[in-house]
């Protein structure tokens, strides 16, 4: 058993199975938790230094004991990276209520309730809380009504952790990825949202899961001492952009 564990949260498949696999290649343990257990068995079941939860992160009492079984199994947590996540694209005047509710329970109800059942363990660690959010949490866009305002409420929550759990020496910041072609994001967009995205990032193309992994992993780990409250990009210049790149390529 490795001495540091982290929490992943939707470490089933996607940037967090690969965030999962960079830490154990760091030498530090999983708790590996998603809501898709059969997803989770596959993903887990060649893995060392790892527990697999089953946890929907939206549901209280199931959050309370998924941590209580990873302080029980790893007896210390150094981290926690809210990485669960679904998305649902639709205009705002057919965006359902229970569409808006599904949403939020995952993306902003769950990083509150994994934050705050965690802050205990993470005191004696003076561990870390990483968030992932998402370019639509800075930027807003056609058709996010829903997944870009609960990421935008993701990016504010973790600048209410850092303000107030730094005097616990426990830091908090978000990664706010560019599209990557996982089963998330594959499943919201068209040709013609992939054809938006490339013209407007100016490196032209979809992150990979192990990208974003690495901007995680970073904020996660020591080098990242000093820094709490910020939000790194890791979107391929996405956000630093306005108009233009098209004309630029022609
Ligand atoms: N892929 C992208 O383009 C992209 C871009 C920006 C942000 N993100 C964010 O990155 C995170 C990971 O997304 P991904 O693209 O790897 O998606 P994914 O669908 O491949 O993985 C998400 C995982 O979260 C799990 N999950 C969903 N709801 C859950 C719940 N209530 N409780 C526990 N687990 C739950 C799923 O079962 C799945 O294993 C999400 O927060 C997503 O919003 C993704």
């Amino acid at each position: 058993m490795n001495d540091r564990a982290i929490i992943v949260t939707g470490a089933a498949r996607g940037i967090g199975l690969a965030t999962t696999k960079l830490l154990l290649s760091e030498g530090i343990s999983v708790a590996m938790v998603d809501n898709d257990g059969e997803e989770l068995s596959k993903a887990s079941e060649s893995l060392q230094n790892i527990l697999a939860i089953h946890c929907d992160v939206s549901e209280p009492a199931q959050v309370k004991s998924m941590v209580g079984q990873a302080e029980t199994y790893f007896k210390r947590i150094d981290g926690l990276v809210n990485n669960a996540g679904v998305a649902d694209f639709g205009p705002i005047e057919n965006t359902g209520f229970d569409t808006w509710r599904r949403v939020m329970a995952t993306n902003l109800d769950g990083v509150f309730l994994c934050s705050q059942a965690v802050i205990p363990a993470l005191k004696l660690t003076k561990g870390s809380i990483v968030n992932i959010a998402s370019i639509s949490g800075l930027r807003a866009s056609t058709l996010r009504t829903a997944y870009g305002t609960s990421k935008a409420a993701v990016i504010q929550l973790t600048k209410q952790q850092a303000a107030e759990l730094g005097e616990f020496g426990i830091r908090a910041n978000c990664v706010a990825p560019g599209p990557v072609r996982t089963k998330l994001a594959m499943a919201v967009h068209s040709q013609e949202i992939i054809d938006a995205y490339h013209d407007a990032i100016p490196l032209n193309r979809y992150g990979s899961e192990h990208e974003i992994a690495e901007a995680i992993v970073f904020l996660c780990s020591d080098k990242a001492s000093y820094i709490t409250g910020q939000v790194l990009a890791a979107d391929g210049g996405f956000d630093s952009t306005g108009v233009g790149l098209p004309a630029l390529r022609d």
